[in-house]
């Protein structure tokens, strides 16, 4: 695991932002697993300036997103669909074919579970996956628990996850109670994972990541095992 302490959250935000444009520079069909959050969000501003400046060519990248709330329709403002395009997708003119996220709205959700783990096999695995990391550890929306799963599944959410995601809502009775979220496997089979994290809010679960046990409560300590993880953090993530 190489781990990057960084000043704040732009220089975190640049060292992201490099990865990704490396990957995508050696490999121009790169898979990129996504994920959402306010995290990555100056990662992305980044990717679309370098798209918009003519300094990255995002056209034959596919793309896979982590997870998406259950319930929720793709149009609705809250859901990461609408998070991809306004961060993403629209201004790094990423094409809508090369696009994968799973649907929140779809009437047999364990169809849609097994299809989505299928498609990323069907694109030759993700090549890089970008991570934030929850205040308790889950990465995607894998949560703490006795068990992880392995695969594409719908998860019920932490009362503390519903409370750090509310400040995007309305309301906190409004924040969806479960979600589908990529599983362990497709997270830790990808070549290469780069996880961010950002704030004081996170330095508990990070301690935990860079600690290097290995517990399900705290699932974002299973990149311990994996051979290429880089993790990327500023002092008030790292420091507490
Ligand atoms: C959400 C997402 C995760 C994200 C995490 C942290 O629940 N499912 O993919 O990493 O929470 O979000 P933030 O970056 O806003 O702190």
């Amino acid at each position: 695991m190489r781990v990057y302490l960084c000043k704040n959250y732009e220089e975190m935000s640049d060292l992201a932002a490099k990865t990704v444009l490396s990957q995508v520079l050696l490999k121009p069909e790169s898979v990129l697993g996504l994920a959402t959050g306010s995290t990555p969000v100056g990662m992305y501003e980044r990717l679309c300036r370098a798209a918009e400046a003519g300094e990255a060519d995002f056209s034959r990248i596919t793309t896979f997103n982590l997870d998406e709330y259950l319930g929720i329709e793709p149009e609705n403002e809250q859901s990461y669909h609408s998070f991809m395009k306004k961060n993403f997708f629209t201004r790094a003119k990423i094409k809508a074919e090369s696009i994968h996220m799973p649907s929140g709205s779809s009437e047999d959700a364990l169809a849609e579970c097994t299809a989505y783990d299928e498609a990323i096999a069907a694109a030759g695995g993700i090549d890089i996956q970008v991570l934030g990391i929850g205040q308790n550890g889950h990465i995607g929306f894998n949560e703490p628990g006795a068990e992880l799963s392995s695969g594409t599944h719908i998860v019920e959410l932490t009362e503390s996850t519903i409370r750090a995601n509310a400040r995007f809502f309305e309301n906190e009775a409004l924040v969806p109670k479960k979600a589908i979220t990529m599983g362990m496997r497709s997270i830790m089979l990808a070549k290469t994972v780069m996880l961010m994290a950002s704030g004081k809010e996170k330095h508990e679960a990070l301690s935990g990541l860079l600690s290097g046990k290995i517990t399900t409560s705290n699932p974002s300590t299973m990149l311990n095992m994996h051979p290429n993880a880089i993790i990327i953090c500023d002092e008030e993530a790292y420091n507490g």
